[in-house]
């Protein structure tokens, strides 16, 4: 007889308060932020940390170049714009992400059009892009979701067909590689995140990564006003060549950021091991699915989705009531899930009202298109949200046994699958 379910009184699987959260942080940390204080340099591009920080990283990439920012949209923004994208041109990008990568679009009043996604890998589909192309077309924006490496090889091949840029939106993906190289050391420019979440934290922050003498000039002049701002202790010009915004981050965020970055490998490697251990376990439980690994890369895994499939458990519903179901009756177990975006980016108000900068900007800097954005046009992105949910605690500090018991969880709540839409029903 299947093991009663906590939400019918039974004993619930996960102790309460048995989840850690992200990220792990320690003595190390704090005495790196200290040792800010201690040097009284708070900011600025000749700031310790912040210059030992884009030397680490440019060499973990493979790259020249690498620019600390403060925030993952503002290292896109300069992405797009040193990419040589201009105002009014279209961008091409991923339907399923978070819609930062559409707003560092339009925050250099180019003009996001989406295609949809790969169901396996929710990445761009690399074989719905050559039907976007237009003559305004300037660049293909891959998403790396959720650290999965977007299928790189046919968006290049394409790239170079219309003669398009290559901007990497790897907000998502600290590590993550594609054919043995890491995102980041990939043309042409690329923008990462390390807010709270991201596999490589520093609560906020960013960093802009290229192999482009022209492009980092281009980013580093835009991170500062516009201008060319000297090392500490030199006369500043004040005089700027071109727009540009106040992109810099803080030395205690660089600070932070280093000693995250010196355990980024070892957290990956352990996020890779939490996830194998659950996409195999998944395979014996009926009903529930982890993510396929792509034969082009590694994955870093930024969250960990589960997907729910009725038909598999003999359930006559659609996948989306079987894992509002199972969402709760898991929730009363200890194992807590979410969702992660409820729709396509454009079908978000943004794009369906077309409220950029006002005035129609930037959507009128083209009066002879008609653009029109509808959340329905992405049938495959609708498919996936409405079939996954989003596991949280796949991290370290985090540990195997928890994985375990999530798995004993999982395989409780599938075995009293009618018992749970029943539930469901009465609620
Ligand atoms: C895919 C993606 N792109 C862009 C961003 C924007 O990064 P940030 O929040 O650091 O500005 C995020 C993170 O929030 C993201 O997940």
């Amino acid at each position: 007889m299947a093991e009663k379910l906590a939400l019918d009184g039974g004993p619930r699987t996960v102790p309460e308060g048995m989840v850690r959260t992200w990220p792990p942080h320690d003595e190390r940390d704090r005495q790196a932020i200290m040792d800010v204080f201690d040097s009284d340099i708070f900011h600025g591009n000749s700031a310790p940390n912040a210059v030992a920080m884009q030397e680490k990283w440019a060499e973990y990439c493979g790259c020249k170049y690498a620019l600390v920012t403060n925030s993952g949209t503002s290292a896109l923004h300069m992405a797009v714009a040193s990419a040589g994208v201009l105002p009014g041109d279209e961008v091409i990008t991923s339907a399923f992400s978070f819609w930062a990568s559409a707003a560092a679009i339009l925050h250099h009043c180019a003009i996001p059009v989406f295609v949809d996604i790969d169901p396996v890998h929710y990445t761009i589909a690399p074989e719905l892009i050559e039907e976007k192309i237009t003559e305004r077309t300037a660049a293909i924006m891959p998403v790396h979701i959720h650290g999965m490496p977007a299928d790189l090889d046919p968006i290049f091949e394409i790239a170079e067909r219309h003669d398009l840029m290559v901007v990497h939106d790897a907000c998502q993906a600290h590590g993550a590689t594609y054919g043995g190289q890491k995102i980041g050391g990939i043309p042409f420019t690329t923008g990462f995140s390390t807010n709270r979440s991201k596999n490589l934290s520093s609560g906020e922050g960013g960093i802009f990564t290229t192999d482009d003498d022209d492009a980092y000039e281009h980013a580093r002049r835009m991170r500062e006003f516009g201008e060319v701002v000297p090392p500490s202790g030199q006369q500043r010009e004040y005089n700027a060549f071109g727009l540009g915004w106040n992109y810099r981050p803080h030395e205690f965020v660089n600070a932070f950021m280093l000693t995250q970055f010196s355990r980024l490998d070892e957290n990956n490697a352990r996020r890779i091991e939490f996830a194998h251990f659950l996409t195999e376990s998944f395979e014996d439980i009926p009903g529930v699915a982890g993510p396929a690994e792509p034969p082009w890369g590694q994955p870093v895994y930024y969250v960990y989705v589960v997907e729910f499939r009725p038909e598999e458990v003999g359930l006559d519903c659609s996948a989306g009531e079987m894992k509002a179901a199972c969402v709760k009756a898991l929730a009363a177990e200890g194992i807590s899930m979410g969702q992660w975006q409820t729709r396509p980016i454009p079908g978000q108000d943004v794009f369906l009202q077309k409220q950029g900068f006002g005035r129609g900007v930037p959507w009128a800097l083209n009066p002879d298109v008609e653009y029109e954005y509808r959340g329905e046009d992405y049938p495959l992105t609708l498919e996936f949200i409405a079939a996954h949910s989003y596991l949280r605690g796949v991290y370290p500090p985090n540990d195997m046994e928890l994985m375990r018991l999530y798995v004993d969880g999982f395989r409780k709540v599938i075995d009293n699958i009618d018992r749970v839409m029943e539930l469901a029903a009465e609620a």
